[in-house]
Protein backbone atom coordinates (compact mmCIF):
# COMPACT_ATOMS: atom_id res chain seq x y z
CA UNK A 1 0.00 0.00 0.00
CA UNK A 2 1.71 3.64 -0.89
CA UNK A 3 2.00 6.26 1.77
CA UNK A 4 -1.28 8.06 -0.03
CA UNK A 5 -3.25 5.07 0.30
CA UNK A 6 -1.83 4.74 4.29
CA UNK A 7 -3.09 8.22 4.63
CA UNK A 8 -6.35 7.32 2.89
CA UNK A 9 -7.29 4.54 5.58
CA UNK A 10 -6.10 6.52 8.51
CA UNK A 11 -8.38 9.58 7.31
CA UNK A 12 -11.55 7.48 6.68
CA UNK A 13 -10.84 5.55 9.92
CA UNK A 14 -10.70 8.84 11.86
CA UNK A 15 -13.69 10.42 10.42
CA UNK A 16 -15.69 7.81 12.32
CA UNK A 17 -15.15 9.75 15.97
CA UNK A 18 -17.15 12.64 14.66
CA UNK A 19 -21.11 13.08 16.36
CA UNK A 20 -23.42 15.19 15.28
CA UNK A 21 -23.34 18.72 17.28
CA UNK A 22 -19.39 18.88 17.54
CA UNK A 23 -17.26 21.54 16.65
CA UNK A 24 -14.22 20.34 14.54
CA UNK A 25 -10.77 21.39 13.94
CA UNK A 26 -9.63 20.77 10.72
CA UNK A 27 -5.76 20.69 9.79
CA UNK A 28 -3.85 21.18 6.58
CA UNK A 29 -1.58 19.01 4.17
CA UNK A 30 -2.51 15.85 1.93
CA UNK A 31 -3.73 13.86 4.79
CA UNK A 32 -6.03 16.02 6.33
CA UNK A 33 -7.26 16.92 2.64
CA UNK A 34 -8.46 12.95 2.75
CA UNK A 35 -9.91 13.76 6.27
CA UNK A 36 -12.18 16.49 4.94
CA UNK A 37 -12.97 14.36 2.10
CA UNK A 38 -14.52 12.07 4.05
CA UNK A 39 -16.36 14.21 6.45
CA UNK A 40 -17.85 15.86 3.63
CA UNK A 41 -19.37 11.89 2.55
CA UNK A 42 -20.58 11.74 6.12
CA UNK A 43 -22.15 14.60 6.35
CA UNK A 44 -23.99 14.37 3.01
CA UNK A 45 -25.11 10.71 4.35
CA UNK A 46 -26.08 11.10 7.70
CA UNK A 47 -27.24 15.08 8.08
CA UNK A 48 -24.72 15.50 10.85
CA UNK A 49 -24.90 18.70 12.45
CA UNK A 50 -21.42 20.12 12.77
CA UNK A 51 -19.61 23.33 12.55
CA UNK A 52 -15.72 23.63 12.21
CA UNK A 53 -12.58 25.83 11.85
CA UNK A 54 -9.91 25.21 9.02
CA UNK A 55 -6.02 25.76 10.03
CA UNK A 56 -5.26 26.87 6.47
CA UNK A 57 -6.57 28.82 3.98
CA UNK A 58 -6.71 26.10 1.75
CA UNK A 59 -8.42 23.88 3.63
CA UNK A 60 -10.88 26.57 4.23
CA UNK A 61 -11.28 26.47 0.39
CA UNK A 62 -12.13 22.48 0.58
CA UNK A 63 -15.26 23.12 2.91
CA UNK A 64 -16.76 26.55 2.14
CA UNK A 65 -20.10 25.95 0.77
CA UNK A 66 -20.12 22.81 2.69
CA UNK A 67 -19.62 23.12 6.29
CA UNK A 68 -20.43 25.57 8.31
CA UNK A 69 -17.69 28.01 9.81
CA UNK A 70 -17.34 29.13 13.27
CA UNK A 71 -15.98 32.67 14.30
CA UNK A 72 -11.94 32.62 13.89
CA UNK A 73 -11.69 34.44 17.10
CA UNK A 74 -12.08 30.68 18.27
CA UNK A 75 -14.69 31.88 21.31
CA UNK A 76 -15.59 28.74 21.05
CA UNK A 77 -13.35 25.94 22.73
CA UNK A 78 -13.24 22.93 19.94
CA UNK A 79 -13.87 19.71 20.32
CA UNK A 80 -11.96 17.77 18.38
CA UNK A 81 -9.18 18.71 15.80
CA UNK A 82 -7.93 16.31 13.24
CA UNK A 83 -4.11 17.13 11.64
CA UNK A 84 -1.60 15.31 9.98
CA UNK A 85 1.73 15.57 10.79
CA UNK A 86 5.92 16.00 9.42
CA UNK A 87 7.11 13.60 12.06
CA UNK A 88 5.92 12.15 15.18
CA UNK A 89 7.90 10.16 17.53
CA UNK A 90 5.35 7.84 18.84
CA UNK A 91 7.27 7.35 22.27
CA UNK A 92 7.32 11.02 23.42
CA UNK A 93 4.47 12.33 21.67
CA UNK A 94 6.31 15.37 20.07
CA UNK A 95 5.64 16.03 16.35
CA UNK A 96 7.33 18.42 13.77
CA UNK A 97 4.71 20.59 11.75
CA UNK A 98 4.62 23.04 9.06
CA UNK A 99 5.78 21.41 6.13
CA UNK A 100 2.83 23.05 4.49
CA UNK A 101 3.71 26.52 5.87
CA UNK A 102 0.72 26.56 8.31
CA UNK A 103 2.06 25.85 11.30
CA UNK A 104 1.18 28.72 13.51
CA UNK A 105 -2.94 28.72 12.45
CA UNK A 106 -2.34 24.54 12.98
CA UNK A 107 -1.16 25.51 16.85
CA UNK A 108 -3.93 28.22 17.71
CA UNK A 109 -6.41 25.73 16.85
CA UNK A 110 -4.44 22.32 19.13
CA UNK A 111 -4.27 24.92 21.74
CA UNK A 112 -7.59 25.34 21.84
CA UNK A 113 -9.04 22.02 20.95
CA UNK A 114 -10.27 19.06 23.89
CA UNK A 115 -8.33 16.45 21.58
CA UNK A 116 -6.04 16.26 18.77
CA UNK A 117 -6.17 13.27 16.80
CA UNK A 118 -2.83 13.13 14.10
CA UNK A 119 -3.14 11.07 11.40
CA UNK A 120 0.12 9.68 9.77
CA UNK A 121 1.25 7.30 7.12
CA UNK A 122 4.12 5.08 8.18
CA UNK A 123 6.85 7.36 6.90
CA UNK A 124 6.26 10.11 9.20
CA UNK A 125 7.67 7.84 12.27
CA UNK A 126 10.73 8.73 13.77
CA UNK A 127 11.98 8.12 17.53
CA UNK A 128 14.24 10.49 18.00
CA UNK A 129 12.69 12.78 15.45
CA UNK A 130 15.00 13.11 12.51
CA UNK A 131 15.04 13.69 8.61
CA UNK A 132 12.51 16.80 8.25
CA UNK A 133 13.46 20.19 8.42
CA UNK A 134 11.56 22.78 10.95
CA UNK A 135 9.87 25.05 9.78
CA UNK A 136 10.00 28.47 11.74
CA UNK A 137 7.46 30.86 11.41
CA UNK A 138 9.28 34.11 11.01
CA UNK A 139 8.45 38.39 11.34
CA UNK A 140 8.97 39.90 7.82
CA UNK A 141 10.00 43.14 9.14
CA UNK A 142 13.87 43.01 9.56
CA UNK A 143 13.76 39.13 8.47
CA UNK A 144 17.38 39.22 7.40
CA UNK A 145 18.50 39.97 11.35
CA UNK A 146 16.12 37.36 12.90
CA UNK A 147 18.21 34.66 10.81
CA UNK A 148 21.34 35.93 11.95
CA UNK A 149 19.77 35.33 15.69
CA UNK A 150 18.96 31.86 14.78
CA UNK A 151 22.41 31.35 12.95
CA UNK A 152 24.18 32.90 16.43
CA UNK A 153 21.90 30.16 18.02
CA UNK A 154 24.01 27.60 15.87
CA UNK A 155 20.81 26.69 13.73
CA UNK A 156 21.23 26.99 9.77
CA UNK A 157 18.77 26.39 7.02
CA UNK A 158 17.03 29.05 4.50
CA UNK A 159 13.83 31.33 3.85
CA UNK A 160 11.39 29.20 2.11
CA UNK A 161 11.09 29.46 -1.93
CA UNK A 162 8.35 28.45 -4.56
CA UNK A 163 9.26 29.79 -8.22
CA UNK A 164 11.86 31.92 -6.83
CA UNK A 165 10.24 33.87 -4.47
CA UNK A 166 9.99 33.70 -0.77
CA UNK A 167 6.78 31.87 0.34
CA UNK A 168 4.37 33.80 2.57
CA UNK A 169 2.46 31.99 5.61
CA UNK A 170 -1.47 32.65 5.63
CA UNK A 171 -0.52 35.00 8.18
CA UNK A 172 1.78 36.77 5.42
CA UNK A 173 4.95 35.98 7.99
CA UNK A 174 7.95 33.84 5.77
CA UNK A 175 8.85 30.64 6.93
CA UNK A 176 12.42 29.61 7.86
CA UNK A 177 13.16 25.92 7.49
CA UNK A 178 15.98 24.66 10.07
CA UNK A 179 18.23 21.53 8.76
CA UNK A 180 19.26 19.47 11.39
CA UNK A 181 21.99 17.12 11.08
CA UNK A 182 21.12 13.97 12.98
CA UNK A 183 18.48 13.07 15.56
CA UNK A 184 16.29 16.04 17.43
CA UNK A 185 17.55 14.54 20.95
CA UNK A 186 15.85 17.53 22.86
CA UNK A 187 12.83 19.40 21.12
CA UNK A 188 12.12 21.22 24.51
CA UNK A 189 15.07 22.84 24.56
CA UNK A 190 15.74 23.72 20.51
CA UNK A 191 11.75 25.08 21.04
CA UNK A 192 12.31 27.18 23.93
CA UNK A 193 15.29 28.70 22.23
CA UNK A 194 14.20 29.79 19.03
CA UNK A 195 10.52 30.86 20.55
CA UNK A 196 12.99 33.65 22.59
CA UNK A 197 14.35 35.12 19.45
CA UNK A 198 13.16 38.51 18.34
CA UNK A 199 11.43 38.52 15.00
CA UNK A 200 10.38 34.67 15.67
CA UNK A 201 6.99 34.13 15.72
CA UNK A 202 6.11 30.16 16.00
CA UNK A 203 8.07 27.03 15.20
CA UNK A 204 6.93 23.70 14.39
CA UNK A 205 7.75 21.70 17.59
CA UNK A 206 4.41 20.47 18.54
CA UNK A 207 5.17 18.75 22.08
CA UNK A 208 2.38 18.86 23.56
CA UNK A 209 -0.48 18.59 21.65
CA UNK A 210 -1.19 15.59 20.54
CA UNK A 211 -3.86 13.39 22.31
CA UNK A 212 -4.44 10.40 19.85
CA UNK A 213 -2.67 8.97 17.18
CA UNK A 214 -3.66 7.17 13.85
CA UNK A 215 -0.73 5.76 11.96
CA UNK A 216 -1.37 3.60 8.80
CA UNK A 217 0.73 0.77 7.57
CA UNK A 218 2.35 -1.09 3.83
CA UNK A 219 0.37 -4.30 4.79
CA UNK A 220 -3.29 -2.00 4.88
CA UNK A 221 -3.55 -2.12 8.93
CA UNK A 222 -3.61 0.80 10.83
CA UNK A 223 -3.24 1.09 14.50
CA UNK A 224 -4.46 3.83 17.30
CA UNK A 225 -2.14 4.86 20.08
CA UNK A 226 -2.87 6.97 22.91
CA UNK A 227 -0.62 9.76 24.29
CA UNK A 228 1.48 8.09 26.90
C1 LIG B 1 1.12 21.78 7.33
O1 LIG B 1 1.72 22.96 7.76
C2 LIG B 1 1.71 20.60 7.99
O2 LIG B 1 1.88 20.69 9.35
C3 LIG B 1 1.01 19.30 7.60
O3 LIG B 1 0.11 18.88 8.56
C4 LIG B 1 2.07 18.29 7.44
O4 LIG B 1 3.03 18.85 6.56
C5 LIG B 1 1.54 16.97 6.89
O5 LIG B 1 1.26 17.08 5.54
P1 LIG B 1 0.80 15.85 4.68
O6 LIG B 1 -0.47 15.34 5.28
O7 LIG B 1 0.60 16.43 3.31
O8 LIG B 1 1.89 14.83 4.70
Amino acid sequence: MSYEKEKQLVAEEAVKLIKSGMIIGLGSGSTSAFFIKALKERIQNESLNISCVATSLLSKELVTGFIPLIEESLRNEIDITFDGADLIDLKTFHLIKGGGGALLREKIVAARSKQNIVLVDSSKLASPLEGFPVAIEIVRFGYESTVLRINELGYSGHVRHKDGKAVLSDNDNYIFDIVFNGPIKDPQKHHSRLKNLLGVIETGFFLETATKVYIGYPDGKFEIKERP
